[in-house]
Formats: structure tokens, C-alpha cells, sequence
């Protein structure tokens, strides 16, 4: 598998973005929602929530992982962080010594996500397929005061089209413009968007016939629409490449990029160190 990265640096779009963007496919994903951190799956949710990979990561960064000064530490949101890529990107968030704010789509993953991840600051709940849960989980994040920084990475793949819509592209708009700008947002999109098509027909009448292509495509043009029209703060969209999570895997247990690689850039871009 080819891998190939873009990078659209801020100064030379002048829109204040950076998209990192790599290829490979993104497999359907297949999974309960509602798993335990151990019991019926392995540690973190192998098996369950989490690919044996996520969870073989989760324990690298338990074990690995050291905290920066207090000086250097954010106060951050991951959305969609109970499992796969966030639930990495908070955990090293974490053990790097920032305050992390989880999000869940409901309380036992809520539950989950507090036992695997222990020090959470807090975890917020909300469903993001119901676009009226959503604007309630803009209002309690909200009531929890400013973040430095949002990972929008909740996302859908392999479920009906309008989970996949509402999920991947009218979600991280609703909460984008109802939540009090962070300095950072980092938009999760998907090489998948080169051949989507923006169908903004769709979305003006509330029609739901998009793919995943579609909504990543939607999402990572609404990153740079954010750039453009909040000059302060910083806008990123990161596509991770196609790796081994639950929805990596959801085709079957192959995915050809690098998992730590599929995480830390939204753990670099968090931490705004350069
Ligand atoms: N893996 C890849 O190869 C790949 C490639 C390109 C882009 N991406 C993008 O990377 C991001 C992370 O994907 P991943 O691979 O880490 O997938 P994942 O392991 O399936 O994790 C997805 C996360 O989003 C949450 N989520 C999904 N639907 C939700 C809903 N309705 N309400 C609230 N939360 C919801 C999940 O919650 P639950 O744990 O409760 O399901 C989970 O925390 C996504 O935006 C995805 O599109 C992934």
C-alpha cells in the first residue's frame, strides 16, 4: 500500500490549516457500543470495543508514556475518545500530564472509558447520529468553561447513511459552532474524501444519500471554512491512514499504516509545541 502525506501548511494556503492527509482505504466498522473494559473482551475492550492492537497500544503508553512540566500542559476535549484512535489520542494526552476531557456516546461507555483511562478531568455524554443530543452535548461542554483544544473524532463507518451523515459532518459542525472556540480544532477526515463528492444539495435539503467519502469530504472543507473565518484560532484536519481499530479491522483484520503514527499527529498538534 502506497502511503503518500499532504501537507497544506497554513502560511502557504492562507487560511491558517494544516491537512495531513494519507492514503489507503478505511475499512466498515462492526461493534457493540456498549462493552465492558474487560470481561467479555480482553484489557481496554480487546475484542470488544478496541482491535487487540488499540488495547496493545493503550498498555504501551500505561506503561511508557511520562508527564510534561504543569507549565506545558492544555486543557483538552477529545470527542468520540472511548475507543480506537481517540481513546489513544486522550490516553497520551493524559499521560503527558494534560487535563483531558472524554466523550462518550452514552453512560456505559462513559463507564468504560473512566475505567480505562483513569484521571480523566471528565467525561461528557452524548449521541452524536441524534443531531438534538448533540446540540445538548454542546451545551454541557459548555457548562465544563474553555478548552485549549478539541479533537473532533468521533466517526461512522459501515452503518447506515445517515448515522454516517450525522455522525462525521453535521455533529462536528453543531459543535463547532455552538461550543466557545477552542484556540485549537482538529478535524479527523479521511483519504477516502478524494473521491467523495460534497453533496451540498443533500445537505441543504436534509437529504441523507452520502457515503463516507461524501462526509469526510463535507468535513475537511468545513475545517478550512473554520480556518478561514476564525483567523485566531489554529484549524487542522488530520486523515490518519487506514489502521488497525475496530473500524480499521471492520472488513477484516488488515490494515497496512501505523497505528502509533495514526495518533500522534493529533497528540502533536494538541500539544502545539512547534
Ligand atoms: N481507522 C482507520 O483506518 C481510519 C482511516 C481514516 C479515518 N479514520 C477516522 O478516524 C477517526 C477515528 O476512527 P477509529 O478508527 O478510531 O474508529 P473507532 O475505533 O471505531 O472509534 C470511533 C470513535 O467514535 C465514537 N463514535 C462513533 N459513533 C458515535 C456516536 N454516534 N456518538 C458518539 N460517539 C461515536 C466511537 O464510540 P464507541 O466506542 O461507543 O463506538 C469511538 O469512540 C474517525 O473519524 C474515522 O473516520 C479512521
Amino acid at each position: 500500500m502506497t502511503r503518500r502525506t499532504l501537507l497544506f501548511s497554513a502560511a502557504a494556503l492562507g487560511m491558517g490549516t494544516l491537512a495531513a492527509c494519507s492514503t489507503g482505504q478505511t475499512a466498515s466498522r462492526a461493534r457493540t457500543g456498549t462493552g465492558p473494559a474487560s470481561g467479555g473482551g480482553g484489557s481496554f475492550g480487546a475484542g470488544d470495543y478496541n482491535t487487540q492492537e488499540v488495547a496493545d497500544e493503550l498498555g504501551y503508553i500505561q506503561e511508557n508514556v511520562r508527564p510534561l512540566p504543569s507549565k506545558d500542559t492544555r486543557r483538552v476535549l477529545v470527542a468520540g475518545s472511548t475507543g480506537g484512535l481517540g481513546q489513544l489520542t486522550a490516553a497520551h494526552l493524559l499521560a503527558r500530564g494534560h487535563r483531558v476531557v472524554a466523550h462518550a456516546r452514552n453512560e456505559q461507555r462513559a463507564a468504560d472509558v473512566r475505567r480505562d483511562l483513569p484521571g480523566l478531568e471528565a467525561v461528557v455524554t452524548g449521541d452524536l447520529k441524534d443531531l438534538g443530543e448533540t446540540r445538548r452535548l454542546a451545551a454541557r461542554i459548555n457548562d465544563l468553561g474553555a478548552f485549549d483544544v478539541i479533537v473532533h473524532n468521533a466517526g461512522d463507518y459501515g452503518v447506515g447513511n445517515e448515522e454516517i451523515l450525522n455522525v462525521n459532518s453535521p455533529s462536528p459542525y453543531l459543535l463547532t459552532s455552538l461550543v466557545d472556540p477552542p484556540r485549537q480544532s482538529v478535524y479527523l477526515t479521511s483519504d477516502l474524501h478524494l473521491g467523495g463528492d460534497l453533496k451540498l444539495g443533500e445537505l441543504r435539503e436534509g437529504g441523507t444519500d452520502v457515503t463516507y467519502g461524501d462526509s469526510k469530504l463535507q468535513i475537511l472543507t468545513f475545517a478550512m471554512a473554520v480556518a478561514r473565518r476564525r483567523p485566531g484560532p489554529r484549524v487542522n484536519a488530520v486523515a490518519p491512514g487506514w489502521v488497525p481499530t475496530m473500524m480499521g479491522f471492520a472488513n477484516g483484520p488488515y490494515a497496512p499504516d501505523d497505528l502509533r503514527a495514526g495518533y500522534q499527529t493529533q497528540v502533536w498538534l494538541a500539544e502545539g509545541t512547534e
